[in-house]
């Protein structure tokens, strides 16, 4: 029996988890593990839409399991798994394939985005189909919410447009999804350019802080950050950078943005910035730390993927099952 309502989200093992993913999700999904029965899952199937050297792909893997036991998620209470050992993401995926439009994934902006260096002639069909999958990531757990940044706010669209048209043409199969979208931290912009998400593609480090970077890294990536013209730390559209960094500090502080503004009134940019730095580098010292501990233990990694995989499969079944008959393949 299920008695609590479910949780799911994903993150892709790509490299280089950093302060927009941990303020956009990572934190977000320890805040509802306790609440929620939830699902977090590495999803290393979409990390394949574009390519991907095999032992990297190995090692990112396991680097974010690590992460995410260091950040606070505990594998007693939340179930973590890895995508691609649990095959009913994929059966779902098409049996939601032969319901979604090719109109709906030609006007998603992430693939616009991310075919847009080689052309879309030359992206892979995975990248175009990409958000049909994460559909499936989500209905096959029935998940109530789902956390996430604000890039992701299409895609979960998507997901929900897919469940609706599924329930009206075979009967009530899915729950409709909801996405949880916090205001501060869903958008994280790249430290060297504010008006760039920050991102693990950044074309230059200096944009983005890693969880992994050294202590000392974190501080000159914070005091080499853009910042606006003017000196008054204060958030407003004319000055994104401050903006920014006012949000990041505000995500990791839980102080409100106008409460910091107050706080900095009659003091400058370098003032604000070296605080900030400190603020950083006390938030992820421990998460880095413990994920390079963790790390030492691989076995023990794979030992909790495998047995979330395993308590995900259950659910994954029994879901993929009635869906078979709803569609008449039982
Ligand atoms: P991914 O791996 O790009 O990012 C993981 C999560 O981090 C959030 N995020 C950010 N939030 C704030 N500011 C930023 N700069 C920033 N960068 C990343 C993302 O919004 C995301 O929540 N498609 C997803 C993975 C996925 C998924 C799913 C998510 C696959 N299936 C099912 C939820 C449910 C992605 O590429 O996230």
């Amino acid at each position: 029996m299920q008695t609590k309502q479910r949780v799911f989200s994903g993150i892709q093992p790509s490299g280089a988890s950093h302060l927009g993913t941990y303020l956009g999700a990572l934190k977000n999904w320890v805040a509802v593990q306790e609440e929620y029965e939830s699902y977090f899952c590495i999803v290393d199937l979409h990390a394949l839409t574009v390519p991907q050297d095999p032992k990297v792909l190995r090692a990112n893997v396991r680097e974010m399991a690590a992460i995410f036991i260091a950040v606070g998620l505990d594998p007693e209470r939340s179930i973590i798994f890895r995508q691609s050992r649990v095959a009913e993401h994929t059966e779902l995926g098409w049996l939601l394939n032969c319901i979604a439009r090719v109109g709906e994934l030609s006007r998603m902006t992430q693939f616009k985005d991310k075919s847009q260096k080689g052309g879309a002639e030359s992206a892979s069909v995975a990248l175009y189909d990409y958000p049909v999958l994460q559909a499936a990531d989500i209905l096959l757990y029935n998940a109530h919410l789902v956390p996430v940044g604000e890039d992701q706010r299409q895609h979960l669209e998507l997901s929900r447009t897919l469940a609706r048209r599924f329930n009206s043409l075979y009967g009530e199969t899915f729950v409709v999804p909801e996405p949880m979208i916090l205001e501060t931290g869903a958008r994280v912009m790249a430290l060297d350019d504010p008006t760039r998400k920050m991102s693990k593609s950044s074309p230059t480090p200096g944009g983005y802080v890693s969880l992994l970077d050294e202590p000392d890294v974190t501080r000159r990536k914070i005091r080499r950050a853009k910042t606006d013209s003017g000196s008054e730390v204060t958030a407003s559209p004319e000055k994104p950078a401050l903006t920014n960094l006012l949000g990041i500090y505000a995500g990791l502080t839980v102080q409100s943005v106008s409460g910091i503004e107050d706080q900095y009134q009659g003091k400058g940019y370098g003032d604000f910035k070296k605080d900030l730095a400190e603020v950083v580098v006390e938030s992820l010292s421990p998460i880095r730390e413990r994920t390079l501990e963790l790390l030492d233990d691989p076995r023990e990694l794979d030992g909790i993927l495998e047995a979330g995989a395993e308590k995900a499969r259950e659910v994954a079944r029994s879901t993929l099952h009635h869906t078979w008959a709803r569609m008449g393949l039982d």
